[in-house]
C-alpha cells in the first residue's frame, strides 16, 4: 500500500504535551504513558493511534479504565470514537528490545539500551500519533537497575533523580522544545563520558558530554573538538546558536543508519565517534568532523524547523548536508571538499536517478519511507540548495535562511515553505526553479562553442534535456545556474560582454538557464577561447563539450577554476579508458596514451600545487562511474582497462612516484595540509604497487612496519592488494591479529579483502562471513563484507555463473527476518539489472524474482525488489 504526497491532511488531534515513564527490563519493558490530547478542526473524528509490536496493557481516559470494547485495535492502529474535544489517555504497553533485531524503536546494543526513531520508529515504542507534524513537549522518567544501568538520559534538561528500592533508580528529563516523535530519544547503560563546555555567543554555558563505552574513553577527543568547532561555525556563518544548557552525544556500535540528531541527545553510529590517529584514518577523522556537524546543524535545520511530512524529507537533509559540506569546506581545502562530493554525487546519486528506484528529491509517493533516505534526498536535495545559493549569492542566500528561520521556528513544514521564503527575502521569482523538487532524472547539458574572427564574437549554444523516468515521460526545462570562464591562449579570463551589455566583467559569470535552448553571444574576442564551463560543478548535471584532448590537457594544466582543472583530467582520463575498454573487448593490445601521460606526469610534477589537490588529479574515475557511461556494462573490461592504465602510468613515471612518494613520506599531525600529503604519499604507494616491480612490493611493506597512524597502515595493505604474495598474506595476517579485538578496525580489514579482485572472491566473502568478528546482526558488519562485496568488486559480484548475486540473494533473505531496513539497502545492488548482458540480466532478474516470491517479505524489501522488477 502505497502512501501520496497528494493524500497528505493535517492532524484531526494534536499531542499537547506527553509523560512518559520507562520502566527498563530487555524481555519486557514497560512504557507507560499520559497524552494530553486536543482535537484538532471542528469535525468529529476518531483518534486513530500508530503502534507496532506493542502489548498493550492498560488504557485509561480521563482516568476512567477502559474495556476493550471502548476502543478499536487492529493490526498497526488503535482507534477510539467519540473522544471529548480535550482529554487525557493513558496507556501502558509492554515491549522487549532486547529481542529488537530491526534496531528501530528501543532495543539493546552492546547490553545498553537505545532508541531510534526517525522515521517510524517511535510507534514501536508506544501508541502515539506518530508523524512529524504533531509536535508535543515531553517529560520522561526512567528506572532501571542502577548497577547495570547506572547511566539514564533521555532529551533535554534533567530534573530529577534518585534511588529506588531493590537496588534501582531513576531520572527525570523535561525537554521545553515541542518536537516530533521522530527526535524523541532515550539511553540506559553502563557508560562513561567525556565532557567539555562551549559558551555560546550570548553567554549560554553548555555542557558538553560524548558517552561511550569505558574501553573508547580515550577515542572521543576528535568528536569533542568537532563539536565545539560546528557550535562556532554556525554561530559565525549562519547566526544560528544553540539552546538548551546540554548537548550529548552517545556512541552505540548497532546503528542502521550514520547517526541521528535526536533533541539534546544524539545517538550515533560508533563508527562516527570513536577515532585515535593509529585506529582511524584520515578520512575517517574527516567524515566524524562532517557527520557530528551534520547532526549539530540538525537543530536549527530539523529540529527548530521540521518537516511536515516525509515527502518534505530533503527540506532538513538537503538543508543540513548542504550545511555540513560548506562547514568541511571551510575546515579544509574547499576545492579538495568540493571534488569529493562531486565524485560522490556521480558514482551514487546519479545512478540511482537513473535507475528503477529514480524519485524527485521530493518524492510523490513510497511504500516504506526508510527506503527514501537516498543520495536523491540528501545528496542532490544538498545541490539544489547550492544552486539557490549561486543565483542569489551568498549574502542574498544568508537573509533567505534567516527569513526561513524567523518564519517557521516551531513549525512543520515543505520545501515550498523554503523557497518562498528564498524568494521574499530577496524578491527572485524561482518557479521555475521548484521543477528541481519534483522532476527525477539527470539533465543533460550538450553545450557547443563557435568562433568568428570577423566579428570577435564567440557564440555558446548550451541545449538542456532529461531522459524519462518512470511516472514522468516529460520533462520540462529546469532553471539552471551555469558558471563559466573564458580562457585565452594563455590561460586568462577573458573578461565578458553579452551582445546587448554596455561593459564587459572581468572573471567569472553565471548565466542562467530556463529554456531548452540558449545561445549566448560573447563580444571582443578576438581569438577561439577554451570555455570553462559549469565551474564548481554549478549544477547536477552530465556535460557534453567537445574538447579535443589538446584543449582537455589545456584546461588541466591552466584552468583557474581548481574543480574544473581537476575535471579536466578526468573527462581526459574517461576518453583514455573509453579507448582502453574498446581495445579490451576487441581483443586489441592496449597501449598508454602518450599526451595523457605527459600531462598526467606534468601534475605530479607541479610543486605549486596543495599534495591534496594533486592526490585528487592523480586518481582515476572508479570502475562504478565507468560503467554509467556505457551501453551494455562490461564489468571484466571495465576492471582490465583501468588496472592497465594504472600499471602503465605506475611504470612510465616510476621515477617521479617515488619522488613524490620519499616528499610527502612521514608527515605528521592531524591538519588539512598533513592530511593531503599523506593522501598524495599512499597514492604514489599504490601506483609503484600497481606497476608490479618487486621494490615496489618491499616499499610497501617497509611503509606497512613503519605506520604510526592507521592512514598509512591502510596505505600499505590498499597497495598491497594488487601485489598477490607473501608481503601482502603477511600483512594481512598482522593487521587482524593486531586489531582482532577493535570492530571498527577490523571492519576496515574485511572490506580489503571483500573488495579484492582476486580470484576466489566468493570463498574469501564466505570465508569471512564465517569469521568469529562478523555477525550479521551488526549493520557494520554487514556493510564492510557484503556492501563492499555488492558494491566494491563488481568482477566477482558480477561473475558470469551468477554466484555473486546467489550470494547476496541468500544474504538479504536471510537479513530480512532480521533488519529489513539493511536487507533492502543490499538489494538496491541487484535493482540495475537491465544495464548488463543477456546472462547477468537474467542471473539478476531470476534473484529479484526469487526474493519478491519470498514468503513474509518485509515492506522495505518488496518495494526495492519489485520496482527494480517494473522499473
Ligand atoms: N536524520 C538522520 C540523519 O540524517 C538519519 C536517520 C534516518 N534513519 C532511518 N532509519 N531512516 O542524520
Ligand atoms: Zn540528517
Amino acid at each position: 500500500a502505497a502512501i501520496h504526497l497528494k493524500d497528505y491532511a493535517p492532524p484531526r488531534w494534536r499531542i499537547l504535551s506527553v509523560d512518559l515513564c520507562f520502566v527498563l527490563d530487555p524481555e519486557d519493558t514497560r512504557v507507560r504513558s499520559r497524552l494530553t490530547l486536543v482535537r484538532n478542526g471542528q469535525a468529529e473524528a476518531p483518534l486513530q493511534l500508530n503502534g507496532q509490536d506493542l502489548v498493550l496493557h492498560h488504557i485509561r481516559l480521563d482516568d476512567r479504565p477502559l474495556q476493550p470494547g471502548d476502543y478499536h485495535l487492529e493490526g498497526e492502529t488503535l482507534t477510539l470514537h467519540d473522544l471529548p474535544e480535550r482529554c487525557e489517555l493513558s496507556l501502558e504497553t509492554g515491549i522487549a528490545p532486547a529481542a529488537n533485531t530491526a534496531l528501530e524503536g528501543l532495543y539493546v546494543s552492546g547490553g545498553n539500551f537505545c532508541t531510534q526513531c526517525e522515521a517510524e520508529g517511535f510507534r514501536r515504542i508506544t501508541w502515539f500519533l506518530d508523524r512529524p507534524d504533531v509536535m508535543a513537549v515531553y517529560t520522561v522518567r526512567i528506572e532501571a537497575d542502577k548497577a547495570r544501568y547506572p547511566v539514564l538520559l533521555s532529551n533535554g534538561n534533567l530534573t530529577d533523580s534518585g534511588d529506588l528500592p531493590e537496588g534501582r533508580h531513576f531520572a527525570v528529563w523535561h525537554d521545553p522544545f515541542p518536537k516530533p516523535s521522530y527526535l524523541f530519544a532515550l539511553v540506559a547503560g553502563d557508560l562513561v563520558c567525556r565532557r567539555d563546555g562551549f559558551t555560546t555567543r550570548t553567554g549560554r554555558e553548555v555542557d558538553l558530554r560524548i558517552y561511550v563505552q569505558r574501553h573508547n574513553l580515550d577515542k572521543c577527543d576528535h568528536a569533542m573538538r568537532s563539536l565545539q568547532a560546528s557550535m562556532g561555525w554556525d554561530e559565525d556563518t549562519f547566526g544560528r546558536e544553540y539552546d538548551l544548557d546540554i548537548y550529548m552525544i552517545v556512541a552505540v556500535d548497532d546503528f542502521n543508519m550514520g547517526a541521528m540528531e535526536n533533541k539534546g541527545l544524539n545517538v550515533f553510529n560508533s563508527k562516527y565517534v570513536l577515532a585515535r590517529p593509529d585506529t582511524a584514518t584520515d578520512d575517517d577523522f574527516v567524515a566524524i568532523e562532517s557527520v557530528i556537524a551534520h547532526e549539530y546543524f540538525h537543530n536549527w535545520s530539523g529540529n527548530r524547523v521540521t518537516c511536515r511530512d516525509w515527502f518534505q524529507l530533503s527540506l532538513k537533509e538537503g538543508l543540513t548536508v548542504f550545511r555540513d559540506q560548506e562547514f568541511t569546506a571551510d575546515q579544509s581545502l574547499r576545492a579538495v571538499k568540493r571534488i569529493q562530493d562531486v565524485q560522490r554525487l556521480r558514482t551514487l546519486q546519479f545512478p540511482e536517478d537513473a535507475g528503477p528506484m529514480a524519485h524527485p528529491v521530493r518524492p510523490q509517493s513510497y511504500i516504506e519511507i526508510n527506503n527514501f533516505y537516498t543520495m536523491t534526498v540528501y545528496e542532490k536535495g544538498a545541490e539544489v540548495v547550492r544552486m539557490i545559493q549561486t543565483l542569489l549569492g551568498r549574502e542574498g542566500f544568508r537573509r533567505g535562511l534567516d527569513l526561513y528561520f524567523d518564519r517557521h521556528d516551531g513549525q512543520a513544514v515543505t520545501t515550498d515553505d523554503f523557497v518562498k521564503a528564498m524568494e521574499d527575502a530577496n524578491a527572485r521569482d524561482l518557479s521555475r526553479f521548484r521543477r528541481w523538487y519534483d522532476q527525477a532524472g539527470t539533465p543533460l547539458l550538450e553545450a557547443t562553442g563557435t568562433h568568428d574572427p570577423e566579428t570577435a564574437t564567440y557564440r555558446l549554444t548550451v541545449r538542456q534535456s532529461c531522459l524519462p523516468t518512470k511516472g514522468q515521460p516529460e520533462k520540462l526545462p529546469l532553471h539552471i545556474p551555469l558558471v563559466m570562464a573564458l580562457l585565452d591562449a594563455r590561460g586568462r579570463e577573458i573578461p565578458l560582454r553579452l551582445e546587448g551589455e554596455d561593459s564587459a566583467v572581468a572573471g567569472e559569470r553565471t548565466l542562467e538557464l530556463t529554456a531548452p535552448t540558449h545561445v549566448f553571444v560573447f563580444q571582443d574576442v578576438p581569438e577561439l577561447p577554451v570555455p570553462s564551463l559549469l565551474r564548481g560543478f554549478s549544477a547536477p548535471v552530465n556535460l557534453r563539450f567537445p574538447y579535443t584532448d589538446a584543449q582537455l590537457a589545456f584546461l588541466m594544466a591552466h584552468d583557474t577554476d581548481d574543480f574544473n582543472r581537476w575535471e579536466a583530467g578526468q573527462q581526459f582520463a574517461l576518453k583514455v579508458l573509453q579507448g582502453l575498454i574498446e581495445a579490451v573487448q576487441a581483443g586489441q593490445p592496449l597501449m598508454l596514451d602518450a599526451r595523457f601521460a605527459q600531462a598526467f606526469g606534468q601534475v605530479l610534477a607541479n610543486g605549486a600545487l596543495d599534495a591534496a589537490l594533486v592526490a585528487e588529479a592523480l586518481t582515476l574515475p572508479g570502475e562504478g562511474y565507468l560503467a554509467e557511461q556505457m551501453a551494455v556494462v562490461d564489468v571484466d573490461a571495465i576492471h582490465q582497462a583501468r588496472q592497465f592504465l594504472r600499471q602503465a602510468l605506475g611504470a612510465a613515471l616510476g621515477d617521479r612516484f617515488r619522488a613524490v612518494y620519499e616528499a610527502t613520506a612521514g608527515a605528521q599531525g592531524m591538519d588539512a595540509t598533513a592530511m593531503g600529503r599523506r593522501r598524495l604519499c599512499n597514492l604514489c604507494l599504490a601506483y609503484l604497487c600497481a606497476s608490479g616491480e618487486a621494490e615496489a612490493v618491499a616499499l610497501a611493506r617497509t611503509h606497512y612496519g613503519s605506520a604510526d597512524n592507521m592512514t598509512d597502515a591502510m596505505g600499505a595493505l590498499r597497495a598491497l592488494l594488487d601485489c598477490p604474495g607473501e608481503a601482502r598474506d603477511q600483512a594481512l595476517a598482522h593487521f587482524e591479529a593486531r586489531w582482532r579485538d577493535d570492530p571498527l578496525v577490523l571492519d576496515k580489514w574485511f572490506g580489503l579483502q571483500a573488495m579484492d579482485a582476486a580470484p576466489g572472491a566468493l570463498d574469501r566473502v564466505r570465508g569471512l562471513m564465517s569469521h568469529p568478528g562478523f555477525s550479521i546482526r551488526n549493520p557494520n558488519r554487514v556493510r564492510a563484507v557484503l556492501g563492499t562485496f555488492a558494491m566494491a568488486n563488481p568482477v566477482h559480484f558480477h561473475a558470469l555463473d551468477g554466484s555473486g548475486h546467489g550470494l547476496i540473494t541468500d544474504s538479504v533473505l536471510e537479513l530480512d527476518a532480521l533488519n529489513p531496513q539493511i536487507a533492502a539497502r543490499l538489494v538496491t545492488s541487484l535493482s540495475r539489472w537491465r544495464r548488463f548482458d543477456e546472462e547477468r540480466q537474467g542471473s539478476m532478474r531470476r534473484c529479484l524474482e526469487r526474493i519478491v516470491a519470498h514468503p513474509g517479505l518485509s515492506r522495505d524489501v518488496y518495494e526495492v525488489a519489485s520496482r527494480s522488477l517494473d522499473g
